[in-house]
């Protein structure tokens, strides 16, 4: 096999042929084939796409670049979601411990963030005390002592992804569907789940905010799901504003748990609820999930999964040392708040990380005292600012410098849940 052949062919707009595809995964994953080479076709795939068999073969090569989890012994039917990630999203941190309070068992390796979206494992690492890293076996075990838990990947889940998403990185080849859809799915396919909701977010803070794109994106999933034997369907959500009234780590943690306790923004309750749904559809399981969180049980789950991996939620949350308060300039309703803004805010107030190694502050983050719909008076606050780094706020203020409008007449921003692709 040669690898500037492969390049060439698809470069000239020709399906690759499985075997191509294989070598080249495997020689990547293993060093022969160098980053260039890699970076050239990940940019002619870029420009000239992939037939669907051809996605699926190049999916599953990225699955054989490492190991698949085992959950066979797993007492319970397994359903995992993925986000393709927003701002304020800490919908896992409600959604793992409800659908386990359900009855199913929940999977669910995630990432830290970078850039304006955080990652979920920044957020349930501001718990003091938790961690991140579970081996196969105690994966194996919270699944069926406490139905589910939150952990980050292990190298050998899909390394081939691993080395290609931070090269697609750093050569502006990310936004392309094929390439999201097979770096997506070959991680959750590899961690062994039965069946997968996928809540792909359009609008401001989304990655792709088009609809149509998203759409195609979650069709594209939906289908490698099928080829690969997981159940997946896709949920397409908005994502204009910031869910809830969090971005931030220690934020997020502190208003999923008021949500767990009953007490949640109603975008996010709805946001998680109609996940919840479709996870228990393809888990088939006949639960309701409202009633579920609504009784309290789901918050017990959540409780039990954070201390199993050394959580200490007693211990109280961190809180920031500066809070700077954004207030209204204008009465009226409050038409805008952009959440791709306020993700920016609270990534350079020190809630996300702008190089891969880089920590996060846990107590960084905004708050936002009024949403888009909200009546707000002038002078009144609008946003928090939380950072314990007071030399941060003004370039978060920057960030929101046209985030905020505020008219007459409240703004229609369409349903939440916008729709459901199934197979
Ligand atoms: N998230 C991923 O895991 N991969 C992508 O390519 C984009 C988003």
């Amino acid at each position: 096999m040669d690898a500037v052949e492969i390049i060439r062919t698809k470069r000239d707009g020709h399906r690759l042929s499985d075997d191509q595809i294989r070598w080249f995964i495997e020689a990547y994953s293993t060093d022969r084939v160098p980053d260039y080479q890699a970076a050239a076709l990940a940019m002619a795939v870029f420009w000239r796409g992939m037939a669907p068999d051809e996605l699926s073969t190049w999916t599953r090569a990225m699955i054989d670049s490492g190991e698949r989890l085992d959950l066979s012994a797993v007492g319970r039917p397994t359903v995992d979601k993925h986000s393709t990630g927003g701002v304020g999203d800490k919908v896992s941190l409600v959604l793992v411990p409800l659908v386990a309070a359900c009855g199913a068992a929940v999977p669910q390796l995630s990432g830290r963030g970078l850039g304006h979206t955080g990652g979920t494992l920044d957020k349930m690492e501001a718990i003091p005390g938790w961690r991140a890293d579970l081996t196969p076996t105690e994966m194996v075990a919270m699944l069926n002592e406490h139905g589910g838990f939150i952990a980050g990947a292990t190298a050998d889940i899909a390394p081939a992804d691993r080395r290609l998403y931070a090269l697609r990185d750093v050569t502006a080849t990310v936004e392309s569907i094929p390439l999201i859809a097979s770096s997506i799915m070959s991680k959750k396919i590899a961690e062994g789940t039965a069946a997968l909701v996928l809540d792909v977010k359009i609008g401001s803070g989304a990655f792709l905010p088009e609809l149509d794109r998203a759409r195609r994106l979650a069709e594209t999933m939906v289908r490698l799901g099928a080829d690969h034997g997981v159940r997946t369907t896709a949920v397409i959500t908005r994502m204009d504003t910031v869910l809830g009234r969090t971005a931030g780590n220690a934020l997020e943690v502190a208003e999923a748990l008021d949500t767990l306790g009953g007490d949640g923004p109603d975008d996010l309750v709805e946001v998680t609820l109609a996940l919840a749904r479709e996870m228990l559809v393809l888990a088939g399981l006949d639960a309701d999930p409202a009633a579920v969180l609504a009784s309290g049980a789901a918050r017990a789950v959540f409780e039990e999964q954070v201390a199993a991996q050394g959580g200490r939620l007693d211990e109280g949350l961190p809180a920031a040392a500066h809070v700077h308060e954004v207030t209204a300039t204008a009465s009226g309703v409050l038409t805008r708040l952009d959440a791709r803004a306020v993700g920016v805010a609270a990534w350079r107030l020190g809630a996300g990380r702008s190089t891969k190694d880089e920590p996060v502050s846990p107590v960084a983050g905004v708050v936002c005292r009024a949403k888009p719909g909200e009546e707000v008076r002038a002078g009144e606050p609008l946003l928090e600012l939380h950072t314990d780094d007071p030399g941060r706020v003004d370039a978060a203020l920057a960030a929101l410098a046209d985030a905020i409008a505020v008219g007459d007449e409240p703004p229609s921003p369409g349903p939440l849940v916008v729709e459901v692709i199934g197979d």
